[in-house]
């Protein structure tokens, strides 16, 4: 499916260039008609001060939810090569279509090492979902504050990586505190696991064992049921021996 799509928005791409769906008739057109058009993408006067309301919740949005991780920010890519820039997906995918990938991912990776798209539909509700999708057909322009949170690591790993599990967005899954209670309700569990408490602690007793499950995942599912995304590639060794050291800090009991 994934791959259709890939192949069906190539051929528009070579076809169009970068034209706006308001001056698809001009395909043909030059190099410089191409450039013209390309800067405010959809919305007009696509600059910071401008967006609407929908358009400005799904930036922070996609902030919150750790788009920005993997597709970069804005998504403009250059995180890994795995994971595609969302620059254009706006002018090629339906409302429907791009509903339909937040909401259900693009199939779970059987390969560890590599990230795949996560499935969020338990996790981001509709109302965020219609803003994420609004942000990315206005092309992701930019929106004060929509930004990640920042890396600190001066003040010790424990603080680097409570920062961290807000700027993966481990926080949405996982609760504040690792508590967890967010629901997986097809799952085994019926939730998403807490990262916290007695029996986590029984089973991750090893720093080593943290750290696998961060980097490699656990698929326990296809959508709609929620697993562990992989974060191999995207997470660097020295943040994810820093998320270890704040989950150590919280709740054992
Ligand atoms: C853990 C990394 C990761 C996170 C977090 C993530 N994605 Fe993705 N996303 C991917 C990967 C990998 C693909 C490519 C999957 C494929 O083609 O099989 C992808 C594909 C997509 C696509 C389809 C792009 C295309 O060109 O077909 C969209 C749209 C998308 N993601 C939106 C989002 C949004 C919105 C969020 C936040 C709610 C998000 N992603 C969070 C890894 C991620
Ligand atoms: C999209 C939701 C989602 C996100 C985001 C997410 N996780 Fe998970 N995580 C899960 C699910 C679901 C499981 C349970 C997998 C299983 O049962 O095998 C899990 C399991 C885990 C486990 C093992 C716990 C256990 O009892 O099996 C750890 C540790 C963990 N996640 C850490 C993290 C960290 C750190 C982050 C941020 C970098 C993160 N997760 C982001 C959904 C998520």
């Amino acid at each position: 499916m994934a791959r259709a799509w890939t192949v069906a928005r190539l051929g528009a791409a070579v076809a169009c260039g970068l034209l706006l769906a308001g001056t698809l008739g001009a395909c043909g057109g030059t190099k410089t008609v191409t450039k013209t058009v390309t800067v405010v993408g959809t919305v007009p006067n696509g600059g910071a001060t401008s967006v609407s309301a929908s358009v400005a919740a799904g930036a922070h949005d996609f902030v919150q939810f750790a788009c920005a991780q993997c597709h970069g920010e804005r998504g403009r890519g250059g995180v890994s090569a795995d994971v595609p820039a969302l620059s254009q997906v706006g002018k090629q995918l339906t409302v429907a279509q791009l509903k339909q990938i937040i909401d259900h991912g693009l199939g779970e990776s059987a390969n560890p090492t590599k990230p795949y798209m996560p499935v969020w539909g338990q996790v981001i509700s509709a109302h965020q979902v219609a803003d994420l999708v609004a942000y990315l057909h206005a092309g992701l322009p930019s929106v004060p504050g929509a930004t990640p949170p920042p890396v600190i690591t001066a003040q010790g790993p424990a603080v680097e990586g409570a920062l961290l599990y807000q700027r993966y967005g481990c926080v949405n899954c996982h609760g504040p505190n690792g508590l967890g209670g967010v629901p997986n309700p097809q799952s085994p569990d019926k939730a998403i696991p807490a990262l916290s408490g007695a029996d986590f602690f029984k089973e991750f007793n090893t720093d080593q064992k943290i750290i696998d499950v961060i980097r490699s995942g656990s698929v326990i599912g296809r959508a709609p049921i929620v697993s562990m995304p992989h974060w191999g590639g995207i997470i660097p060794d020295s943040q994810l021996r820093a998320l270890v050291a704040y989950i150590k800090t919280l709740k054992t009991g």
